[in-house]
C-alpha cells in the first residue's frame, strides 16, 4: 500500500443538479481525503488541453462543450492507492455498466454526463493536478 494523490473533477452535470456534497460524501466514505478543492468554470482552451488525449475521438467536440457547459469542481484526493481506489468508486465510464454503489451508478446521467473524472494513472494524476493547483494549495 502506498499513499498517492489523484486528480478529480465533479463535472457540470453534478454541479447543475447540486450533487457536489452527495458525491463528496461517497469520496470521503471510501477513505479518500479531499486535500484541495475549488469550483471553476473551464475555458474552452483549458477543456481542450485537459482532454487532449481524446482529440481524435468522435466524441471530442461534444465532450469539450459538455465540460464548459457549467461550473466544475476540481479536486486533489489523497489516500492509499488513490488512483485505483478512486477509479473503483467512480465506476465504469458508461453508468449502465457501473457497479451498484459507485458514483456513476448512483448519479451519472449518461456515458458523457457521467458526473466525475478521475486520473487513469499516477503519471497523469501528477500532470493533471499541476494543471489546476499549485503545490501550496494542497493541504493534507
Ligand atoms: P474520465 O477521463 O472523465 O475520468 O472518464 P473515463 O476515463 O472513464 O473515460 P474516457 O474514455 O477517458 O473518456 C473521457 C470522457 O469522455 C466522455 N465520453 N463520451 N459519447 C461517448 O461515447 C463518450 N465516451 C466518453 C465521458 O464524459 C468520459 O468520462
Ligand atoms: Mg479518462
Amino acid at each position: 500500500m502506498t499513499m498517492e494523490k489523484t486528480f478529480s473533477i465533479l463535472k457540470p452535470d453534478a454541479t447543475r443538479r447540486n450533487l457536489t456534497g452527495a458525491i463528496n460524501a461517497l469520496i470521503e466514505k471510501s477513505g479518500l481525503k479531499i486535500i484541495a478543492q475549488k469550483r471553476i468554470h473551464m475555458s474552452k482552451a483549458q477543456a481542450e488541453t485537459f482532454y487532449g488525449v481524446h482529440s481524435e475521438r468522435a466524441f471530442f467536440n461534444d465532450l469539450v462543450e459538455f465540460m464548459i457547459s457549467g461550473p466544475v469542481v476540481v479536486q486533489v484526493l489523497e489516500g492509499e492507492n488513490a488512483v485505483v481506489a478512486y477509479r473503483d468508486i467512480m465506476g465504469a465510464t458508461n453508468p449502465e455498466n457501473a457497479e451498484v454503489g459507485t458514483i456513476r451508478k448512483e448519479f451519472a446521467e449518461s456515458i458523457e454526463a457521467n458526473s466525475v473524472h478521475g486520473s487513469d494513472s499516477l503519471e497523469n494524476a501528477t500532470i493533471e493536478m499541476a494543471y489546476f493547483f499549485s503545490g501550496t494549495e494542497l493541504v493534507g
